[in-house]
């Protein structure tokens, strides 16, 4: 019997690498553990029902493979990328692309479109990267930008409401703190967490005055250190 309840946590595992949890559920996000001299678990005990993987580079796929072969979780990706997973011996897949949802368990994924590039660790082709629009059964609407640049048509998430949104901040590969704000702006999300920075020195980034920044465009900052979390309780009542 699933537990049904409003309340989900969202812990940061370093870099874009995420595990939210909802009801019974856990979804990872982008499980670059190994390797990741920020990790604060190990792919080898890490739980998941479902996989969400942003695109082909490393730092992204992480040990998905692995992890799914494990646990037995559902991959959600762009096709490209679950068939080279099938490839690999991943059965359970979920294949998209940029524009599409698909209604889960858990609620509804939609894939968003990521300015950025998806080479797989072989050499092959990752299709086109993606973010993710979760919209949960409750009506929240959690938004992972992943690794993209900002463009403009990100404002078109204004219309969803978005809770949470997760964007880059650590520049060279992504959006850096400056170009971050662009985005909250457009998305106008109630709360924003910043990922894929600090994991190694290219990517360093202090965020005092982004997080001053981001209150200033009307939007909660939640910094996080590598294995803490979020619940949604916190995100609306304590803050
Ligand atoms: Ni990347
Ligand atoms: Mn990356």
């Amino acid at each position: 019997m699933t537990r049904q309840t409003q309340d989900w946590s969202l812990q940061w595992l370093s870099h874009n690498a995420w595990l939210l949890r909802y009801g019974e559920t856990r979804i990872l996000v982008d499980p670059f553990l190994t390797g990741n001299p920020k990790a604060p678990v190990t792919a080898a005990e890490v739980k998941a029902d479902f996989i969400l993987v942003s695109h082909g580079h490393a730092d992204h796929l992480g040990d998905a493979v692995q992890i799914a072969e494990r646990t037995g979780a559902t991959v959600v990706a762009v096709a490209e990328i679950v068939t080279w997973l099938h490839g690999k011996g991943v059965k359970k897949t979920v294949p998209m692309n940029i524009g599409g949802g698909v209604n889960l368990s858990f609620g509804r994924v939609e894939i968003t479109q990521a300015v950025h590039s998806s080479t797989l660790p072989d050499g092959a082709s990752g299709g086109v990267p993606c973010g993710f629009l979760l919209t949960l059964t409750s009506g929240d609407t959690l938004y992972f930008a992943c690794d993209t640049a900002f463009y403009s048509d990100m404002a078109l998430l204004a219309k969803k409401n978005v809770l949470l949104a997760v964007l880059p901040v650590g520049d060279v590969f992504t959006m850096g703190p400056e170009t971050s704000l662009e985005a909250v702006r457009a998305i106008q999300p109630k709360a924003v967490i910043p990922c894929h920075f600090d994991t190694w020195s290219p990517i360093a980034q202090n965020l005092t005055a982004w997080r001053q920044q981001v209150a200033v465009l009307g939007a909660e900052p939640v910094i996080l250190k590598p294995g803490e979390e979020i619940t949604r309780k916190s995100l609306l009542t304590q803050r």
